[in-house]
This record gives C-alpha cells, sequence and structure tokens, in this order.
C-alpha cells in the first residue's frame, strides 16, 4: 500500500489509486469535468491538474495512479494558473447563457469559475457557433451542443453503464460536437442518468426544464417506490412558490449514492413517477357519497368491526407498497388483536417489465418487508375474496389495491353488495373506490416516515418531504386510531415506535434501529 502526500496530509492506499481517488479520501476536492467514479477514466478536460514533486509537468489527477512518497500539492500558484487557462479554454465557445439555463445554480462550469477562474477574458475573436440548441433527443433529454464542453461523461454513460451506445462525439478540433449516431433517438429506460451526470447545462430534463430554478429546491432522502430494487433517491420539492408549482410539490426525483443497491443511478420508470404525488389523491374520508370527517369515519369502521362476532368473516387485503411500519400495524391490529386469519398482501402479479440493471418486474417497494411480517398462508388473498364474493364476510378491508383491475368489475361490485362494510384506504383515487362503502385518505411515500425492505432484504429508510395532502393520514396512524376504541390502543407515538416494536416482534428485523438502518440500509437477518 503505497502512502504519499497530498496538501501536508499523509495517507495510505492501495496500489492503483488515482491521486484524485487518494484526495477524496482525505476531503481535498480537486477539480473534475470529465471524471466520474462510476464510469472509466477518459482525462480529456485537464481542470484536475496538480502538481506532483519530482515531475516536471503538471499531472492529471484522474489518471495517475498514486506511488510510494509521492508529493502532490492541489493548490500551489503553478496548479492555480493552469486551471483558470482551462477554464478559459473551456468556455471560450461557451454561450453566455446562465440567466436562462436550466442548469444554473448547479454548474461546474459557474461554480469552478467562481472558485478557481475570475480572470479577464483574453477572446478577442467570434466565438464558434455549434448547430443544435435546444434539440429534443428522445422522450426525455434536450441536448444543447453550445454548452457542452466534451468531457464525453454522456458518451461513458451509454457505452459501459446503459450499453445503449446511442451517444458519440463528431468532428475534429473546435468543431467537435456531441450529437447522436445518425438514426438513433435516446430513448432507454435510463436515459435520465445523462443529466444528472452532465456537469454542464448541455443536457438538461424535458420534464424539469424551466419548472424551477434549483436554489429554490429543499431535498429529502427517500426511497423509489417504483419496484422492488428500492433505488435510493432524493425527493426534491417545492411548495414556497404555488404559483409556480401547477398543484405538484415535487419538482423532480434525483438518485442518491447507495453503492450496494443503485449506485448513483435510477431508472426512468421510477424517475418521472411522482406526478401521483399531487395528482387524483383521495383527501378526505368519504362513505359512499358523503364527505366525512376522520372521528366519523373511525366510529363507522370501528362499529362495523365490533358488530362482526367471529373474526372470520373479516377479511384484509394489504399491500407491499406499506412500509414496514405500516404492515406491522396491519398485523398488531387485525391478526394479534383481533384473530382475523384472512389477512395477505399477495395480489395476482401485474405484467411489468424488468431489465437486466436495476428495474425489477415487481413494481412493489416492500414485497421482503410485507412476506417477513405478515407472513401469509398461501392462496389467502383468493380465498379472501371469494368468502367476500360469497357473503361470508361481513368488513373487508383493502390498503391500496385496485381490485377492478385485479378482479374485475363485476366481482367488486359482487363484494360491495355482500359485505356489509367495504373500507378503501390508500392515497389515490382508483376504480375500486367507487365501490367502497368507504374511502380513507393516506398519506404517499414521500409524506411518511418508515422502512421498506428491498428484494435483496435491505431495510432502507423514507423520510417525510411534506405533510400528507389534505385530510390524509399515515396508514399506521389511521390504523393507531381504530386501535383506540377497538383496544388495546396502540402504544405508538412516531413510527420510531412502530419500528422498534417490529424488531422486537419479527426476528430477521432484530437489532435493528433507524440511527443503524442510516443512509445506506441494513439487510434482514436470516
Ligand atoms: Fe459532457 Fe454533457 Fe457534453 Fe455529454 S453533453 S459530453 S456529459 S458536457
Ligand atoms: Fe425505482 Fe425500480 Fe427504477 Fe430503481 S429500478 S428507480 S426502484 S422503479
Ligand atoms: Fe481529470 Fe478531466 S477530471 S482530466
Amino acid at each position: 500500500m503505497p502512502k504519499l502526500t497530498i496538501d501536508g496530509k499523509e495517507i495510505e492506499v492501495p496500489a492503483g489509486t488515482t491521486i484524485i481517488q487518494a484526495a477524496d479520501k482525505l476531503g481535498i476536492t480537486i477539480p473534475r469535468y470529465c471524471y466520474h467514479e462510476a464510469l472509466p477514466v477518459s482525462g480529456n478536460c485537464r481542470i484536475c491538474m496538480v502538481e506532483v514533486e519530482k515531475m516536471p509537468k503538471l499531472q492529471i489527477a484522474c489518471y495517475t495512479p498514486v506511488a510510494e512518497g509521492m508529493v502532490v500539492k492541489t493548490t500551489s500558484p503553478k496548479v492555480i494558473d493552469v486551471r483558470k487557462v482551462v477554464l478559459g479554454y473551456l468556455l471560450v465557445n461557451h454561450p453566455l447563457d446562465c440567466p436562462v439555463c436550466d442548469q444554473a445554480g448547479e454548474c461546474k462550469l459557474q461554480d469552478y469559475y467562481m472558485e478557481h477562474g475570475q480572470y479577464d477574458s483574453a477572446l478577442n475573436d467570434v466565438k464558434v457557433k455549434k448547430e443544435k440548441k435546444a434539440i429534443s433527443l428522445g422522450p426525455t433529454v434536450m441536448l444543447d451542443q453550445e454548452r457542452c464542453i466534451l468531457c464525453t461523461r454522456c458518451v461513458r454513460f451509454t457505452d459501459n453503464i446503459s450499453k445503449t451506445h446511442e451517444f458519440g462525439v463528431f468532428d475534429r478540433g473546435d468543431h467537435s460536437q456531441l450529437d447522436l449516431y445518425p438514426g438513433k433517438e435516446l430513448n432507454n429506460n435510463y436515459s435520465g442518468n445523462v443529466v444528472d451526470i452532465c456537469p454542464v447545462g448541455a443536457l438538461t430534463d424535458k420534464d424539469f426544464r424551466f419548472k424551477c430554478r434549483v436554489w429554490y429546491l429543499d431535498k429529502t432522502k427517500s426511497v423509489c417506490p417504483g419496484c422492488s430494487t428500492g433505488c435510493n433517491i432524493t425527493v426534491e420539492w417545492d411548495k414556497s412558490r404555488p404559483h409556480r408549482q401547477k398543484k405538484d410539490r415535487v419538482m423532480r426525483l434525483k438518485p442518491r449514492l447507495n453503492p450496494n443497491v443503485n449506485a448513483y443511478w435510477m431508472c426512468d420508470t421510477g424517475r418521472y413517477n411522482y406526478h401521483f404525488i399531487d395528482q387524483n389523491r383521495i383527501v378526505a374520508p368519504q362513505l359512499k357519497n358523503d364527505l366525512i370527517s376522520w372521528p366519523q369515519a373511525i366510529d363507522t369502521v370501528v362499529n362495523a368491526v365490533k358488530a362482526v362476532k367471529d373474526p372470520n368473516r373479516i377479511g384484509v387485503i394489504a399491500s407491499a407498497q406499506l412500509t414496514n411500519e405500516d404492515l406491522f400495524a396491519v398485523r398488531k391490529l387485525f391478526k394479534d388483536n383481533l384473530k382475523v386469519s384472512n389477512v395477505d398482501f399477495r395480489v395476482p402479479e401485474q405484467p411489468g417489465k424488468s431489465d437486466d440493471f436495476l428495474l425489477k418486474a415487481d413494481r412493489n417497494p416492500n414485497t421482503a418487508g410485507a412476506s417477513a411480517i405478515l407472513a401469509p398462508n398461501d392462496g389467502t388473498t383468493q380465498a379472501i375474496i371469494e368468502k367476500a364474493k360469497k357473503g361470508e364476510l361481513d368488513v373487508l378491508y383493502v390498503f391500496g389495491q385496485d381490485l377492478v383491475k385485479l378482479y374485475g368489475k363485476e366481482t367488486v361490485a359482487q363484494i360491495r353488495k355482500s359485505t356489509k362494510m367495504f373500507v378503501y384506504q390508500g392515497s389515490n383515487i382508483n376504480d375500486t373506490c367507487s365501490y367502497a362503502h368507504l374511502n380513507l385518505p393516506s398519506a404517499v411515500y414521500a409524506e411518511k416516515d418508515g422502512t421498506f425492505t428491498n428484494f435483496q432484504n435491505r431495510v432502507q429508510r423514507i423520510s417525510p418531504a411534506f405533510m400528507p395532502l389534505g385530510e390524509a393520514k399515515g396508514d399506521w396512524e389511521i390504523l393507531s386510531l381504530l386501535s383506540e376504541k377497538i383496544g388495546p390502543a396502540f402504544p405508538y407515538r412516531k413510527s420510531q415506535d412502530v419500528f422498534k416494536a417490529v424488531t422486537e416482534a419479527v426476528a430477521p428485523f432484530a437489532e435493528m434501529t433507524y440511527e443503524k438502518i442510516a443512509d445506506q440500509g441494513l439487510v434482514l437477518r436470516t
């Protein structure tokens, strides 16, 4: 393991480590455009130049491997001068677009110019113009060739990560330009990632363009609920300027680094799946055609449940969209306290595409958690549906599952007729809502505190970005209100209390805490 010194700090790193990686470990950030931890090194932008003792010329930190006894300076006068020159070259043909560029506020040209540039322009000539400005590359991404600094991150992403090979650099010298290969469009399920890694405003996201300046965004760490991979994400939202938002609080989702799950990436299916957070929501309890208050809604359910003498006449269809905490509340109220055996979450599979990268056909974020917590018997859901149809259930309680989509209108219409109380607890309006006797509004993942367990059995945290819309409440909180009247009342005040109960009652979760799960998750015990 070679030992070296960077800016006077000593570090020992494995052989083969590059200077930029060693500096990162020390918390010394060397500027970079083309270098990206997850992509092959290209070494084309030259902004990462550093001084290495006994080497006559400056070296690029992203490509130069460390050596025993190396002494590196990242902020010597020579280095600072060269950074200015490199920035000068990168900006020489760059348009003055900052005021209208979507990348402003998170652009590495802006940032490094302010940190390391601040030179007087020596340019007297007319800038070389590139042809393609605000050109659509496919369904999700726009290209502005003038803004591109030819770092080739997007080329390397599509060559090495998505392996879809859409991008190339064409022509020579200052006429070089980034473009799609002839006849290609950027239309793969990971296209949004090129916007994330483009260090400038050359690639922008059609969904986000001109919606919000990035400095207005608040950011909340979360997990994508789009499939059982559970990619780590940041929910980026803005509710301070409602006139700009067309009712959506969430402006965009971005992938968050987790080397064990999604690395730096997420799929487009998950990335653009956020409009449901504020659209088509159930916002108040509704009994048949009447909006009612929460106390009335709770009394309605409690009276219906209390009127049932035999717990076998209650059926519960939960969902793998619920958090571990919600599912534990389902188990506690229905299985443990009311002794209901008709409890399941598994429904007929909906056909969904999977790929050999991140996207899974199971579009639920918490199938593993639901299996561990509810441990249902085979065939329970089908049995619940059959019983409900035949009038063998007095109460059917459904969490977020669109029974109409799964079992057809006739079946659900029959269930409405045959049951005394058909409760639908969910966040968004679907066809099942119009058949349920009572609709209860629940929070979406971005409004919840809790955990999901992904397909690798990794338990991961979600945090609330904002309050539930309208009168919606968290799923376990609604069940907690029911428990107060049905008894015994849940002793939980916050999600963390419910999670503690999960860890005590469900062996694979033993000894986990929110602190231990932290940002990267923890795997269930086997
Ligand atoms: Fe780099 Fe962006 Fe240009 Fe691609 S479009 S080469 S990521 S600057
Ligand atoms: Fe979401 Fe799955 Fe896509 Fe990841 S792969 S972003 S979890 S839908
Ligand atoms: Fe090293 Fe670009 S970051 S050459």
